[in-house]
């Protein structure tokens, strides 16, 4: 089940990006998200266990993907596609006109999620990641498009 991402998850949100990210976002930035009067945050439930999150900014007629990930154990059974459907699916209804988000060039899981939910690359940041140091992909999906 979808819910909104509230503070009580917070604790499983970290534990999640430990382990998923070279260089993990700490707990006060996932604090901070919740107060963010543009953040939309969502995590995937099930019973009290918190097994992925999508973060994300709505800046006028832009969606920002910010994090996304999904806990090792739950992997491959859709929970992204999922999360990323709803998110996106919410960012119509308030008028977004694209999506926008980067991924680690090597990143072949999301590059494979995000090209089948129709993002297609629009540019390259030169070096943008850190540990290894890796280009960053520029993605866009234009969310008239299913
Ligand atoms: C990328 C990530 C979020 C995918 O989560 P997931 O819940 O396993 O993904 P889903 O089960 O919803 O898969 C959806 C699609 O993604 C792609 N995909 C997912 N895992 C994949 C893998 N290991 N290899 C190739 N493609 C993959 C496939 O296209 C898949 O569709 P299919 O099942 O019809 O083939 C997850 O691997 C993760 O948390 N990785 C670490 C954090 C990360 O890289 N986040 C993204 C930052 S931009």
């Amino acid at each position: 089940m979808i819910a909104p991402l509230e503070e009580s998850h917070i604790d499983q949100v970290c534990a999640i990006e430990k382990v998923s990210f070279p260089l993990p976002w700490p707990r006060e930035a996932f604090l901070g998200e919740l107060s963010l009067p543009y953040g939309k945050s969502w995590c995937w439930l099930e019973g009290d266990r918190v097994l992925g999150y999508l973060i994300a900014w709505k800046s006028f007629e832009d969606f920002h993907i910010i994090n996304l990930a999904v806990s090792p154990e739950a992997r491959g059974r859709g929970i992204a596609r999922n999360l990323l459907r709803h998110a996106l699916e919410w960012a119509r209804g308030a008028r977004a006109e694209r999506s926008l988000l980067e991924v680690r060039s090597s990143n072949a899981a999301a590059r494979a999620l995000y090209l089948s939910a129709g993002f297609e690359v629009v540019g390259i940041r030169k070096n943008y990641y850190e540990l290894p140091t890796e280009d960053g992909l520029i993605l866009e999906k234009r969310l008239e498009e299913k």
